[in-house]
């Protein structure tokens, strides 16, 4: 399982302080570069990070007509960032549409899809699907997996599931993480990593229990140190 960090701080110095102050600890953090600071710092500021050694998961969560998508995946692929996400419910023509676009490429990044965003709570979410979320993930896993996307972005109660029925390869990585127990804040469906290992996780994303922290170095370590006794 990989360490995914959220890079959701108000401003590109705080972002850029943070990244800079943990790129010593391990070659194998990935940094979450959403829409926040992207749209504040753009492109540069994701060279910036690569140049720190960092791989980068570009959080854009686009949702558009096929057409206009797999323009933006062409985009996004040239920046060469290491993975990147869509909405499943943009649906199955624009999934396709991405890979055949993106196939062309010797060195793609990684695309996964937005199953339900961790925000969510039952009721909520019947508003606007009229089904349970469990069901509707599923559904929006298979279909991703069957289009050839690389994984989804889920909660980490669904991962396990989501496994079963697609592949133990299909990646899983799920934001509403909080390692040691943390205060949830506004996430509904949380989780600490001992339920994140047994679900097959593949990325945990973790973004608040680690900035808003007095020691965001300190608390990296420990769930690194944590993620390696999990191996
Ligand atoms: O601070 P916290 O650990 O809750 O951060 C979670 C991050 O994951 C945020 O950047 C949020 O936008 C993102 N995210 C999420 N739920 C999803 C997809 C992304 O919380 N389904």
């Amino acid at each position: 399982m990989k360490l995914c960090i959220a890079l959701d701080l108000p401003s590109k110095e705080e972002n850029l302080q943070l990244a800079k102050n943990i790129s010593g600890l391990s070659t194998d953090i990935w940094l979450k570069v959403g829409f926040r600071s992207y749209i504040r710092d753009g492109v540069k500021f994701v060279k910036e990070l690569q140049n720190l050694g960092f791989k980068i998961f570009l959080d854009l969560k686009l949702y558009d007509i096929p057409n206009t998508m797999a323009d933006a995946s062409e985009e996004i692929a040239k920046m060469g960032v290491d993975m990147f996400n869509i909405h499943a419910s943009a649906g199955r023509v624009a999934m396709k549409t991405i890979m055949d676009r993106l196939s062309k490429y010797k060195k793609r990044p990684l695309v996964l899809a937005v199953t339900v965003l961790t925000s969510f709570d039952e009721k909520n979410f019947e508003e606007i699907y009229e089904l349970p979320i469990a069901t509707k993930a599923n559904e929006f896993a298979k279909m991703s997996y069957e289009e050839g996307l690389d994984g989804v972005v889920c909660s980490a109660y669904e991962s396990l599931d989501i496994k079963e029925i697609t592949n133990d390869s299909f990646i899983t990585l799920t934001p509403g993480i909080r390692p040691f127990g943390e205060d949830r804040g506004d996430q509904k469906r949380v989780a600490d990593i001992d339920f994140a290992t047994k679900a097959k996780v593949n990325f945990i994303v973790v973004g608040r229990p680690i900035y808003k922290s007095g020691n965001p170095k300190k608390v990296v370590e420990k769930i690194i140190q944590k993620l390696k006794e999990k191996k």
